[in-house]
């Protein structure tokens, strides 16, 4: 099955929308493989956004997201790359769209609340950065054969 890692960011932790960022997540069906609440090292910050090393935002946003603590997730499910990007929205939260997390709750592309893996690929080099292969659950979920095809 699909795995995509989540994290819920600085601003959506100081601003107390860790239960309902999580809340959309469970309501569409993924399932939940892994969880915890850690701060961020600047060594992990460069590995985790390494693409943006050099754009001109780089600076702020490893600043933005060693700022406070995150919640990291493992989500998983079929698609589930696809799926959490499209609840989370447009990268820019001007441009994304209402019934989304940035769209529902945000205002700037610096403070966008929530982090979804781009790929497959993408998801596995991220999720082994920030869980070691134990912490990660493999279980069935009741619910899983009314909810995955
Ligand atoms: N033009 C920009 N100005 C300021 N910050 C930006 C800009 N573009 C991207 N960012 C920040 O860098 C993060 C990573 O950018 P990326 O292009 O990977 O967007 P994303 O995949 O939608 O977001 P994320 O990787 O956090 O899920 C964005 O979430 C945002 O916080
Ligand atoms: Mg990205």
């Amino acid at each position: 099955m699909e795995r995509t890692l989540i994290i819920i960011k600085p601003d959506a932790v100081q601003r107390g929308l860790i239960g309902e960022i999580i809340r959309r997540f469970e309501n569409r069906g993924l399932r939940m493989a892994g969880m915890k609440l850690i701060q961020v090292s600047k060594e992990l910050a460069a590995q985790h956004y390494g693409e943006h090393k050099g754009k001109p935002f780089y600076e702020s946003l490893i600043a933005y997201i060693t700022s406070a603590p995150v919640v990291v997730m493992v989500l998983e499910g079929n698609n589930a790359v696809a799926i959490a990007r499209n609840t989370i929205g447009s990268t820019r939260p001007v441009d994304a769209a209402a019934g989304t997390i940035r769209g529902d709750l945000g205002m700037e592309v610096g403070r966008n609340l929530v982090h979804g893996s781009d790929s497959p690929p993408s998801a596995d080099r991220e999720l082994a950065l920030f869980f070691a292969p134990g912490e990660l659950i493999d279980w069935t979920r009741d619910t899983d054969r009314w909810i995955f095809e």
